[in-house]
């Protein structure tokens, strides 16, 4: 699955993640900075934060209660597009996805 990550400096980084991943765990085998993952996926640190391309909000799976809560600790600016990279996966329904950085994550 095609995902693009584009770091608040404007560097992208296209990469091809395997069905099953998570967006968090993509970023940084890759060596996206502006993903941290500090939890390591378990949804507890929101240091996965990033701005789905609005036209795309409706591809992805609704957000557990549980990301919902999370997203209330984001460092940057909460958005209606905010999600937490670690909790959405690749999958073909994703592809060429794009997913924007905030410039912090704690
Ligand atoms: Fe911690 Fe996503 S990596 S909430």
């Amino acid at each position: 699955t095609q995902i693009t990550y584009v770091e608040a400096s404007g560097q992208s980084t296209t990469v091809d993640l395997p069905d099953g991943w998570n967006l968090m765990q993509g970023a940084i085998a890759n060596g996206v900075e502006g993903i941290l993952g500090e939890c390591g996926g378990s949804c507890a640190c929101a240091t996965c934060h990033c701005y789905v391309d609005e036209a795309r909000l409706g591809d992805l799976p609704p957000a557990s209660e549980a990301e919902l809560d999370m997203l209330e600790n984001v460092a940057a600016e909460r958005r209606a597009t905010s999600r937490l990279a670690c909790q959405l996966k690749a999958s073909p329904a994703l592809a060429g996805l794009i997913l924007n950085l905030p410039a912090i994550q704690e």
